[in-house]
């Protein structure tokens, strides 16, 4: 079962009793958005990495996988770890496994970041080839739809809480750096991010909630990386699990 509920946010919420609705939910956009291109055009999705996509990842390959064209997709990443593409922690890794060699989406429709290149000259080069492969509008490539994930302190891509500053950040990719483990990320900038067409945040487990209703209830004022998404002329949702939204009700 789905519900819309409207909690005067400037957003739409979706929340799901099963993951499969979730992730059905979220097929339907990349479905909607294929479809809308032109005939010989493709669309720009980029996809989030960490635990919550497998699973939803895991579900459309099984059931989707005839369902779409997808080489009609160009896929990039909203951001990435600085490991090699066979590291248990790459966030193309993951996607590869669990969606791409499933649908079998070509090699030359997928651009993923070096996460094995110098992680400076790499987010050159990953920005560039974004700015080379979208549609341009406010002067800012623009992404048809990004999948975005929410930890739970708030970050999504790789900014997180303290460093909102590369989420106003000028250009399209930074370098950034998990503020436990150290590791270096590559990470979209806010700016990139908010020029989407649609943004879809996938969010799931009790962990999330309260982020979920602080962030509901306080919009930006919050401050979390998280809140400062909002699309600048494409539209955002948010697609919950019960857990996540279990503190909306207050
Ligand atoms: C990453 C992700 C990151 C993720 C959040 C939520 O590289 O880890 O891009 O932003 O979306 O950490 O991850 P979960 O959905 O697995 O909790």
């Amino acid at each position: 079962m789905e519900n819309t509920v409207n909690y005067n946010y400037r957003h739409e919420i979706k929340i799901f009793d099963e993951i499969s609705l979730l992730a059905e939910s979220f097929y339907q956009l990349i479905f909607e958005v294929v479809k809308s291109k032109n005939v010989g055009e493709k669309a720009s999705i980029a996809f989030s990495g960490g635990n919550t996509p497998a699973k939803i990842f895991d579900y459309i390959s099984a059931t989707h996988k005839d369902d779409l064209d997808w080489n009609k997709i160009n896929f990039f990443w909203v951001d990435e770890r600085c490991v090699p593409p066979d590291h248990a922690e790459s966030n193309f890794k993951m996607t590869k496994e669990h969606l791409l060699d499933k649908v079998g989406v070509n090699n030359k429709n997928i651009f993923r970041v070096f996460g094995e290149a110098q992680p400076a000259i790499e987010a050159k080069r990953y920005s560039d080839k974004i700015v080379d492969n979208l549609e341009i509008k406010s002067g800012l490539p623009s992404f048809d739809l990004i999948f975005l994930g929410m930890g739970d302190d708030g970050h999504t891509a790789s900014i997180f809480p303290g460093n909102n500053s590369l989420f106003n950040s000028e250009k399209v990719c930074e370098v950034a750096s998990h503020p436990v483990s150290g590791q270096t990320r590559i990470t979209l900038t806010g700016r990139i991010i908010n020029n989407a067409s649609i943004i879809s945040f996938l969010v799931t487990g009790s962990n999330k909630a309260e982020k979920m209703a602080e962030i509901v209830l306080k919009g930006e004022t919050s401050g979390y990386p998280a809140s400062l998404v909002n699309p600048v002329h494409g539209k955002l949702i948010w697609l919950l699990d019960k857990e996540a939204s279990v503190k909306l009700y207050i």
